[in-house]
C-alpha cells in the first residue's frame, strides 16, 4: 500500500523556498499525487495565532527562549492535526520549513543552547523526521539583493532585518545539518535558474523517493 510523504524546503530568508514548492506541488499534481501544502509556522489554527506573534515587527520584547518554545508548540500541533492524518491519508506533504529551521536560526543564528529542548524533541518531532529535506543555498549577498526587491516595508517581517554575519550563522548550520543526515537532505545550489532548480528537484523525488 502506499503511503505518504514529509518532504520540507529549507534554507534562507529568500532562498526560493515558496517558490520551488509551488511548481513542485504542481508536478506532483500533474502526476497525479494528492498533495498538502503547508509552511511554519502557522500551518493550523492555533499556528496561524503563533505566527502573527513570532512575525510581528512590534514584539521586540519576545524572549529568545520564548519565541523558541513558540516555534516548538507550533510544530507538535502542526504534526499531529494536518501532517501525520496526510502522510496517513497517503498524501505528499510538502512543508515550507521545519524543525531544521528551528535548529540553524535559534541555534546556530541566535546562539541558543538547544540542549533544554532535547526531551520533547526527541519525544515529540524527531519521530516524525521528513522523509526528504531540499536544502537551497545563496550567498548572504544575494538574500540581501532579494529582499531588497521587496520593496513595501510592510513585507518584511522581523527576520528581513537580521544582520548579514547572522544569516552566514545560519547557512553554516544548515549545512553542518545537511552533512549530518546525507540521506535526508538534497542540497541544491538555489543561484540557479528557477527551472534548473526545479529539474534537480524532480530528479531528488525519482530518485530518492521513487515517486515519477
Ligand atoms: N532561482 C531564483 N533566481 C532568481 N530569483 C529567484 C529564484 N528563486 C526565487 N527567486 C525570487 O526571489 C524572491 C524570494 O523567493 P521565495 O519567496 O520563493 O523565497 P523563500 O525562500 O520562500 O523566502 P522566505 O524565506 O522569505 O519565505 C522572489 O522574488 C522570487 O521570485
Ligand atoms: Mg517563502
Amino acid at each position: 500500500m502506499y503511503s505518504g510523504k514529509l518532504i520540507t524546503f529549507e534554507g534562507l530568508d529568500g532562498c526560493g523556498k515558496s517558490t520551488q514548492l509551488e511548481k513542485t506541488k504542481d508536478w506532483l499534481n500533474n502526476q497525479g499525487y494528492t498533495v498538502l501544502k503547508t509552511r511554519e509556522p502557522g500551518g493550523t489554527v492555533i499556528g496561524q495565532q503563533i505566527r502573527s506573534i513570532l512575525l510581528n515587527l512590534e514584539h521586540e520584547e519576545l524572549q529568545a527562549e520564548s519565541e523558541l518554545l513558540l516555534y516548538l508548540a507550533d510544530r507538535i500541533q502542526h504534526l499531529q492535526e494536518s501532517i501525520l492524518p496526510a502522510k496517513s491519508a497517503g498524501k505528499i506533504v510538502l512543508c515550507d520549513r521545519f524543525h531544521d529551521s528551528t535548529v540553524a536560526y535559534q541555534g546556530y543564528g541566535r546562539g541558543l543552547n538547544l540542549s533544554s529542548i532535547e526531551s520533547i524533541v526527541s519525544h515529540c518531532i524527531k519521530p516524525y523526521a521528513p522523509d526528504l529535506t531540499i536544502l537551497l543555498t545563496i550567498s548572504p549577498e544575494t538574500i540581501a539583493s532579494r529582499l531588497d526587491r521587496r520593496q513595501k516595508q510592510a513585507e518584511k517581517d522581523r527576520l528581513d532585518l537580521e544582520s548579514h554575519s547572522f544569516f552566514a550563522r545560519v547557512a553554516q548550520g544548515f549545512q553542518e545539518l545537511a552533512a549530518a543526515e546525507p540521506e535526508r537532505f538534497v542540497c541544491l545550489n538555489g543561484e540557479q535558474e528557477i527551472e534548473v532548480i526545479q529539474n534537480e528537484i524532480i530528479d531528488a523525488l525519482q530518485q530518492r523517493l521513487q515517486i515519477c
